[in-house]
């Protein structure tokens, strides 16, 4: 192949974006195969901001955090000219192929870009949220896994001298992985998730119940999304408006906690985790898997298979199809939740 491939990322950041833009790279060179990295998502390829990449220029990026192309939440999809605009990028940069890195929008956009405009496309699944279907895991949730479990593990000591129920609020977007595999390993009393609206009073019942045993603390991870069940919702129209907004999800953990403290009368007290979950750097499994992506995406461009992604099946790294993926999100695992359950109370 003797024109380039492009690489973009797109979507929220997340650890191991860099190790991934390198895996490409030092793939492609093997290949002798120029890859430019096109800046800020969808909107540098409309824009024409494009500049190569070199063995130089990600040296050693596979433990940085962030991504060094920039990102954006950029839909190129949305007007006419955005799209002749690529058109035209595409061809003055002699692109050949192009590798999206992204979470459910970007790959769905790209799988739009594949199907209905023709573009050769790869895609590399990413995300903190692990809400991407098609793959077991994306690179960035192990790292945020781990920063969640360590504010766990430091908040059950001071809940714990102070008796008191602390509340933790992870991200996750619309599904409760990050809240579940942290709940587990820091020992969580109580894990709420959007995959099970939950009830105040069974969450005070459960809390009370601790107490009156001897054990007068309590942990209660919430991730961002998670609703009351209709038949116990205590949420203003406002309130849910504000919290469940598109554009940002968060602070529903500071409801839970007052509802708590009003109802049976215990200090609870909220930890946000927000960007801290996102940012610095990955995990070597993060780190491992973001490379391995990168360079079997690479591998798929010279086969001709585009219209796929990169993925993780068990310990293998396969293709899975975009359309499959796109416009869909994956929900936390029922019986993984159950093991999650076995731990609460
Ligand atoms: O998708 C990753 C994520 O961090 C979500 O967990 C969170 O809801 C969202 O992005 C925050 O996005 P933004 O960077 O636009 O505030």
């Amino acid at each position: 192949m003797e024109k380039y491939i492009g690489v973009l990322t797109g979507g929220g950041d997340c650890p191991g974006l860099n190790a991934a833009i390198r895996g490409v790279v030092r793939r492609a060179l093997i290949e002798d195969i120029p890859v430019l990295g096109i800046r800020a998502g969808w909107q540098g390829l409309i824009d024409g901001r494009l500049e190569p990449l070199t063995r130089y220029s990600v040296a050693g990026m596979q433990y940085r955090g962030g991504t060094m192309l920039g990102t954006s939440r950029c839909n190129p999809l949305t007007g006419e000219e955005s799209l002749q605009r690529i058109q035209h990028n595409w061809r003055k940069f002699g692109l050949g192929a192009l590798i999206v890195v992204g979470g459910n929008g970007t790959l769905s956009c790209a799988s739009t870009m594949y199907a209905q405009h023709g573009y050769s496309i790869v895609g590399i699944p990413k995300t903190i949220d692990n809400d991407v279907p098609g793959t077991d895991y994306t690179f960035g949730f192990d790292t945020a896994v781990s920063i969640a479990t360590e504010a766990i593990d430091r908040l059950h000591t001071t809940a714990e001298a102070h008796h008191r129920v602390m509340v933790v609020e992870v991200m996750g977007r619309h599904s409760g992985w990050i809240a579940t595999f942290a709940g587990i390993a820091g020992g969580a009393d109580l894990i709420l998730i959007p995959e099970r609206p939950f009830r105040l009073s069974e969450i005070c019942e459960m809390l009370q119940k601790r107490r009156e045993e001897g054990r007068p603390f309590s942990i209660v991870v919430v991730a961002e999304d998670s609703r009351p069940h209709p038949d116990e919702d205590f949420l203003t129209p406002e309130q849910r408006k504000r919290i469940y907004h598109e554009e940002h999800i968060g602070g529903i953990g500071q409801l839970v906690a007052r509802k708590i403290e009003e109802r049976i009368n215990i200090s609870a007290r909220v930890t946000v985790l927000g960007y801290i979950q996102r940012g610095g750097t990955p995990t070597a499994y993060d780190r491992v898997l973001a490379t391995r992506l990168g360079v079997h995406a690479v591998e798929m461009v010279t086969r001709g298979q585009f219209g796929m992604m990169a993925s993780l099946s068990g310990t293998r790294i396969v293709e899975f199809p975009l359309d499959q993926m796109a416009n869909r999100s994956k929900t936390v695992d029922p019986e993984l939740f159950r093991t999650a359950e076995v731990f609460f109370g």
